[in-house]
């Protein structure tokens, strides 16, 4: 991304002072005040001007990408991270409590994320254009509670729904408002709890006035394993309206990846299955087979794909095991689990017990790529077509009371 004093280059002195000025007081960078400056200069009823082809440049500088903000909720090993700052986002705020997992994302990001989210206060939360999460799925139990009444509460859910991680979500939504939201989950969210769950989650952010896409996506298309999870998108309806042209991403084209692309060349002999363990894996799977319930172990297609990584995979590797010619099989290696999951090379700081985990509760930034990628041609629409300024707020903390740069440029004005 092209620094700010390159950008206000060659300008005369007054209208640089100026532009200094502007970016100071709506604490924006002076690449979105020009983003949001330019956008806001074009009319498209008098055809392509200079302006246009400005937006487009600017769009297309740093990762050919609109620059916007995120925050990584629940983060994990940071996968949703990977998918959002592949199409230019920039990361202002993570959260996780689990130590292992906070060391490999230091390791990866360069920071440790904060701990427990239910400790931290919205308000000290950084302004953000995309709220991220991979929350952990959980019953909710709101028996003669009206969402619309929990909603209407200054302090939003906490008091009704004690400790429950979505509803801290929720809070900090209608506490920040996020132009968009990323969600991510189990593919069973939707009939968790016989679908009270889902009904739960939809209502409350259709109450928090999103517009909301869902859709169950099978990341087999991007890396060579069967992995479904629900990405849920919300769009802040006082700022993209009701109808905005959100699509989910087709299945990108060509051969599916082949599980022999992930393998090693020679692991370590460590992997294979003691005779014990692989016995144990056979009489079991021949019992339930016996009981009509199918095979215990998953012996994976060398040119097919694999099972789902399960987070308790470091228990005995059974969903996925390797054949190898004249030997037991074996497990994946931590780095076969990485690429198994679309990582990059990037270190393995941690036991092969928590990489496992860890991989294991991922999410394949692949696939948030994608999906990111659409969510980015929805800001697009909104800053270069739609025309009613730029959604990018300035990152500073606060109340969520803050003016954004559409506020400030003479739209909405959102509290
Ligand atoms: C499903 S995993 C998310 C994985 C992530 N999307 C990734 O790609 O690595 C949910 C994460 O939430 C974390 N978590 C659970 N409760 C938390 C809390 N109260 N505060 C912060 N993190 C929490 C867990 O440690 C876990 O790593």
């Amino acid at each position: 991304m092209a620094s700010d004093s390159i950008l206000v280059r060659g300008v005369p002195e007054d209208v640089r002072a100026w532009i200094e000025e502007e970016c100071g007081r709506q604490r924006v960078t002076q690449r979105e005040f020009l983003l949001s400056l330019i956008t806001h200069a074009a009319k498209p009823e008098e055809g392509p001007t200079l302006f246009d082809s400005m937006a487009a440049n600017a769009a297309q500088a740093g990762n050919g990408n609109l620059p916007f903000s995120f925050i990584d909720l629940f983060a994990g090993i940071g996968g949703l991270r990977l998918g959002l700052e592949a199409v230019g986002g920039r990361c202002l705020f993570s959260s996780e409590w689990d130590e292992h997992c906070q060391r490999t994302y230091k390791a990866w990001f360069g920071e440790v994320p904060h701990g427990d989210l239910t400790k931290i206060e919205p308000t000290d939360i950084p302004n953000h254009d995309v709220l991220a999460a991979g929350f952990p799925c959980q019953p909710f139990s709101i028996a003669g509670v009206s969402k619309k009444n929990a909603l209407g509460r200054p302090h939003g859910f906490e008091d009704v729904t004690q400790g429950n991680l979505f509803f801290i979500l929720a809070t900090i939504i209608q506490i920040k408002r996020p132009p968009v939201i990323m969600l991510e989950n189990v593919k069973n969210l939707q009939s968790h709890d016989g679908g009270k769950t889902w009904a739960v989650i939809q209502s409350t952010l259709e109450n928090l006035e999103y517009k909301i896409f869902s859709k169950v996506m099978n990341a087999a298309a991007w890396v060579p394993q069967h992995r479904e999870r629900i990405f849920i998108i919300g769009f802040d309806r006082h700022v993209f309206g009701d109808s905005p042209p959100f699509e989910f991403p087709k299945e990108p084209a060509g051969p599916a990846p082949k599980f022999r692309d992930i393998l090693e060349p020679a692991a370590d002999p460590k992997y294979t299955l003691s005779d014990h363990l692989w016995k144990y894996l056979q009489d079991y799977a021949q019992r339930h087979k016996e009981k009509g319930n199918g095979f215990g172990f998953g012996l994976v297609n060398m040119d097919g794909i694999s099972r789902t990584l399960s987070a308790r995979y470091y228990k005995d590797g059974s969903e996925i095991l390797i054949p190898q010619k004249g030997k037991n099989p074996r497990r994946l290696t931590p780095s076969e689990a990485r690429r198994l999951m679309g990582f990059p090379d990037k270190p393995i700081v941690v036991s092969d017990t928590q990489a496992y985990r860890q991989f294991g509760n991922a999410v394949v930034p692949r696939v948030v790529e994608a999906v990111a990628r659409q969510v980015v041609q929805v800001l697009d629409w909104h800053l270069t077509t739609n025309l009613k300024g730029c959604l990018l707020k300035a990152p500073k903390n606060g109340n969520g009371k803050g003016r954004t740069r559409k506020a400030a440029a003479g739209g909405v004005t959102r509290v």
